[in-house]
């Protein structure tokens, strides 16, 4: 996948948001999801969230995207010490089927689509995702990874400081699923924001991220950092150590006897 190197905004982001979360709760009626969440995310830092299903990720994703504000406990999410701006990308592309590619990125700009400047700046932002030439294109002729990347310009036109992720390419082939991963990667180095990946796969994790936050039935159970150099090989011998200890955690097994107790 070939993207081209061209900033979506004059002014790269500076240094993308800061998070932080004091004694995060959430529940849903009887049921507590959250039970205390305390976490500080530098700003422009990569971060990956990692859990079995059902664990919270998603319902502490939507509270840091502002999407729901029923929770107890602090949210703080700020650049220079002003409130962000935060954008958040889902599993499914979530396209306008009667809106052209190039209308669905400016969608990200709010109500005033139709501007010259809202079709400028969604055209840099297709560049930045190699799809310029799609533009006219309607959303039901692209595959999945396309309509994956036109969802990730509709979040970039708008330049975020914080680009919140839900398992974005959860439903991509592996082979698809690679060249999104360095895209992403790509553009995050480009545009300096903030980045939140819920992932399953622990190797996304360690390819990505520069830390990666282990949640457990709505604790952090494990929050590490991830020390290799960028850019990473998938799969490499370096990550062995770092697996072995999600994964156990992940799984419920003692590393030494590998007794998966799930
Ligand atoms: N709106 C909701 N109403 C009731 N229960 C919910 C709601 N959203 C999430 N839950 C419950 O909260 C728990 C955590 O969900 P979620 O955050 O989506 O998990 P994850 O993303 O880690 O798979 C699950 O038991 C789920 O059923
Ligand atoms: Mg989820």
């Amino acid at each position: 996948m070939s993207a081209q190197a061209l900033r979506i905004s004059d002014t790269a982001s500076q240094s993308g948001a800061s998070i932080t979360l004091n004694t995060v709760t959430r529940s849903f009626g009887a049921l507590r999801v959250l039970e205390g969440i305390d976490l500080t995310i530098e700003p422009g830092s990569f971060v990956a969230i990692v859990g079995q299903s059902g664990s919270g990720k998603s319902t502490l994703l939507r509270i840091i995207a502002g999407l729901d504000a029923d929770y107890g406990g602090r949210v703080l999410i700020e650049k220079n010490h002003v409130p962000a701006v935060a954008r958040i990308m889902y599993q499914e592309p979530r396209l306008l089927p009667w809106a052209t590619v190039i209308g669905n990125v400016a969608v990200g700009l709010g109500p005033d689509v139709e501007s010259k400047f809202a079709l400028t700046r969604a055209r840099r932002a297709l560049d930045a995702v190699g799809l310029g030439d799609r533009a006219a294109d309607w959303p039901a002729i692209l595959s999945g990874g396309q309509k994956q990347r036109v969802a990730l310009a509709r979040t970039l036109v708008s330049k975020p400081d914080l680009l919140v992720l839900d398992e974005p390419l959860g439903a991509l082939d592996a082979l698809t699923r690679i060249g999104m991963q360095s895209l992403l990667e790509q553009v995050w180095r480009e545009e300096g924001f903030t980045a939140l990946l819920v992932t399953h796969d622990v190797t996304e994790a360690l390819t990505l991220a520069d830390r990666i936050v282990l949640i457990e039935e709505g604790r952090i159970a494990l929050d590490i950092d991830v020390p290799f150099e960028r850019p990473r090989r998938r799969g490499a011998v370096q990550f062995g150590a770092l697996e072995e200890q999600l994964l156990s955690t992940l799984l419920k097994t003692s590393p030494r006897t590998e007794e998966y107790v799930i």
